[in-house]
């Protein structure tokens, strides 16, 4: 079902979405006045978090980059969000024409606006679903025909398990989606933290319980415990710009700033 002006109908405008208010950090035109005056609010506290939200983005490009030169060309994308410039597929697609993307998110926007970016690509779709369901999303990704589980494949959870309350058990949702891959594959995660932060990103933190996805904030061990026994590659769970930056000068003296942490893992246990 969609709205007159091309929404899908499920769409929640009395609520500010954490999609939207994402999409609307990141300069794009898929948020609502109601998600820009969150967004805005959010700004006043921490003036880092546009940046913060681009940090994220180039940690993920910097670990598909990786996960492709050890070839991998099938994806999970999960917590996708709204498309913007640069995003997993182009990646991917632009270094293996070949590669395959499942994108899935929680919200409907980001899910309309990603089918309409992936119409006429036959080898990426967008899935509506929720992480705290991942038996569902893996069925999804098999019914898709775009992901062989047999093979390795990179599981990318960028910026979307802090979604998960620690009620619904996000270390168990982890290691589901961890036991349906093979070896050789790749996790990938980065995370929000209140370690080394200050006061008013942990206040801005109790905003987001304003959007349907309230952010819970963890601890680098805690982080680390989502990559299960997989092999962390290095330099192992740090905040995020330190994850292998194109350039030493991409670095600043304060990395800590960007409030997330942020690392890959490889599944090397030999199948049997
Ligand atoms: C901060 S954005 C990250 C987008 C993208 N992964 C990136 O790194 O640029 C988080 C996304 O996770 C989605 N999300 C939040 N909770 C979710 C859940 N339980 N299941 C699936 N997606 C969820 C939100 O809708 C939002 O699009």
């Amino acid at each position: 079902m969609q709205t007159p002006d091309g929404l899908p109908a499920e769409i929640d405008l009395s609520r500010p979405s954490a999609a939207r208010v994402y999409d609307y950090f990141l300069g794009g035109a898929h948020n609502f006045e109601i998600d820009r005056r969150l967004a805005e609010q959010i700004a006043s506290m921490t003036p880092n978090l546009a940046d913060t939200m681009r940090s994220g983005r180039e940690f993920l490009r910097r670990a598909v980059r990786v996960l492709l030169d050890a070839g991998i060309d099938q994806f999970l994308d999960i917590g996708s969000g709204i498309p913007t410039v640069g995003n997993v597929h182009e990646v991917a697609q632009a270094a293996d024409p070949q590669a395959r993307i499942v994108y899935v998110d929680i919200d409907p926007v980001a899910v309309a606006h990603s089918r309409e970016l992936l119409a006429g690509n036959d080898r990426a779709v967008a899935v509506h679903a929720d992480l705290r369901e991942p038996k569902l999303i893996l069925d999804e990704a098999r019914a898709s025909g775009l992901i062989d589980f047999d093979r390795p494949l990179g599981i990318l959870l960028a910026g979307v398990v802090h979604f998960v309350p620690d009620a619904d058990r996000p270390a168990d949702i982890l290691a589901t989606l961890r036991a349906a891959a093979a070896p050789g594959s790749f996790l990938v995660v980065s995370h929000s933290t209140f370690e080394d932060q200050p006061q008013e990103m942990l206040d801005a933190q109790r905003l987001s319980a304003r959007t349907d996805t309230e952010i819970t904030l963890r601890s680098r061990a805690e982080i680390t415990g989502f990559f299960g026994d997989w092999t962390l590659l290095e330099p192992g769970v740090v905040h995020m710009p330190l994850w292998r930056p194109d350039s030493p000068s991409d670095v600043d003296e304060h990395p800590e700033r960007f409030g997330a942490f942020g690392g890959v893992a490889r599944y090397d246990r030999t199948a049997g």
